[in-house]
């Protein structure tokens, strides 16, 4: 379907991350941006869109307004929804949606079902074995008897992951999982291999047959400068990672599209974002999971960069009609800061007072995205949640960004402000391996 010139399209964007924020921003951007919802938001969202009062994971509540208010693109930001089936309640209503269906979206929701794709589609990824018994779980890590990775099968937030060094280490994570620390999630438990190497995420979009990429993208998931404390949402990311060696792009890129086309082949054709995690291992890229939507952090700094017009683009998911010609880059790049309450990710304060935003996005090629945010009664923004903002910066080159996104951080104030200082170093230090 493609749009006529004045052509307006009503949207409905489910999220309130800066994700979301990031989302919404580059649709308004489009000349066929008509009015845009958010369910639910953020402090920075309502500027732009206004806020509806729904359950983002009810299909049935989404579809139904998105009936009654001649919205003509629904958005899916966060896996919960997708893989609770509301991309197919809305289809079903006949309306144009952005997100892969529940069957898909499996893809992020069981780590067992990606593993067999995967496997299907002879993709590179660690070796793995997966267990619904503790016991032999328990008897199969004793028998690998060195580090490995313990993974609750279903969604944990990020954090059902155990990267364990030693058997004890993985034992208790098993003990963990099927004992109820990530719920249900942990009633299938995947062991995997353990891979090394730096980590590179790429966000593709797809039709389900055609697979668009859009950039690579590396995150930091500890709270601590040097990647110590525990991990976390993500404190900071960039884009492109220039830290990738001949080959790896392609190879990533093939990767996800085989995938692509074994999912069309297994009957659950995915459209919508493809988010593969890698690890750049001396064999080559290997796929560390998959995720059924944009990366958050990733997006801050992919969509910043990003020429196109993401309502054409989502719509083509929607319809089958995307084309690589939809999408160009400029050869810059982008450095995004996460600026945290204090204490996250373990104990932090909310409803803080932030000012500075307007000075910080004032600068050129600066874009503040709200995350953990609520407007108050007075119509300041306060604190509300760990991650606070994602200070982005875009500039012709890597240092140029770190030092803008960094400049841009000083200018933001609020209780307990929290950040890495070293996004980006690591990439920097690399380079001697281009
Ligand atoms: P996942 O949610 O599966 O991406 O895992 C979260 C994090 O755990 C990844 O970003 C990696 O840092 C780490 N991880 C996952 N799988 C492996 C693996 N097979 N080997 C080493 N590290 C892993
Ligand atoms: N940045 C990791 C994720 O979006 O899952």
């Amino acid at each position: 379907m493609s749009l006529k010139k004045d052509e307006k399209v009503d949207i409905l964007l489910l999220g309130s991350g800066g994700r979301e924020h990031a989302l919404l921003v580059k649709l308004a951007e489009s000349p066929h941006a008509g009015k845009l919802w958010v369910a639910p938001g953020n402090g920075g969202m309502y500027q732009l869109a206004q806020k509806v009062d729904l359950d983002p994971c009810s299909g049935e509540q989404v579809a139904e307004f998105a009936k009654s208010h001649g919205i003509g693109l629904v958005v899916v930001g966060p896996e919960a929804p997708l893989v609770a089936g509301v991309a197919d309640y809305v289809r079903a209503a006949g309306i144009p949606v952005f997100g892969p269906s529940g069957a898909a979206a499996q893809m992020e929701g069981s780590k067992e079902f990606a593993k067999k794709v995967m496997t299907r589609a002879a993709v590179p990824t660690a070796a793995y074995k997966s267990f619904t018994d503790e016991a032999a779980c328990a008897d199969y890590v004793r028998e690998l008897g060195g580090p490995c990775v313990v993974k609750a099968d279903g969604l944990a937030g990020g954090k059902g992951v155990v990267v364990a060094q030693s058997t004890e280490e993985a034992l208790a994570g098993v003990h963990d999982c099927f004992n109820g620390a990530f719920g249900e999630a942990g009633n299938t438990v995947v062991i995997e291999e353990m891979l090394e190497g730096p980590e590179c995420s790429l966000l593709a979009l797809s039709d389900g047959k055609t697979l668009v990429p859009l950039a690579t993208a590396q995150d930091h998931k500890r709270a601590l400068d040097g990647d110590r404390g525990p991990n976390t949402g993500g404190m900071g990311v960039y884009s492109p990672v220039p830290i990738l060696l001949d080959g790896e792009l392609d190879q990533m890129i093939q990767i996800e599209q085989k995938v692509i086309d074994q999912l069309r082949e297994d009957g659950t054709p995915y459209s919508g974002c493809l988010y593969g995690g890698f690890m750049l291992t001396k064999d080559g890229p290997k796929v560390l999971e998959f995720n059924a939507r944009f990366g958050d952090p990733e997006t801050q700094v992919v969509l910043p960069r990003m020429k196109a017009d993401l309502i054409e683009c989502f719509l083509a998911c929607d319809d089958g009609t995307l084309d690589p010609a939809m999408v160009s880059w400029d050869d810059d790049w982008a450095v995004s800061v996460v600026l945290t309450a204090g204490g996250y990710p373990v104990k932090y304060e909310k409803g803080d007072v932030i000012t500075g935003i307007e000075d910080a996005d004032a600068m050129d090629g600066v874009f503040v995205y709200h995350a953990g945010t609520k407007l108050g009664d007075d119509g300041s923004v306060l604190t509300n949640g760990g991650r606070v903002l994602d200070v982005t910066a875009v500039a012709t080159t890597f240092e140029d960004a770190r030092n803008k996104a960094y400049e841009a951080c000083d200018k933001i104030f609020y209780k307990g402000k929290t950040y890495r200082h070293d996004i980006g170093i690591k990439a920097i230090k690399g380079r001697e391996r281009l």
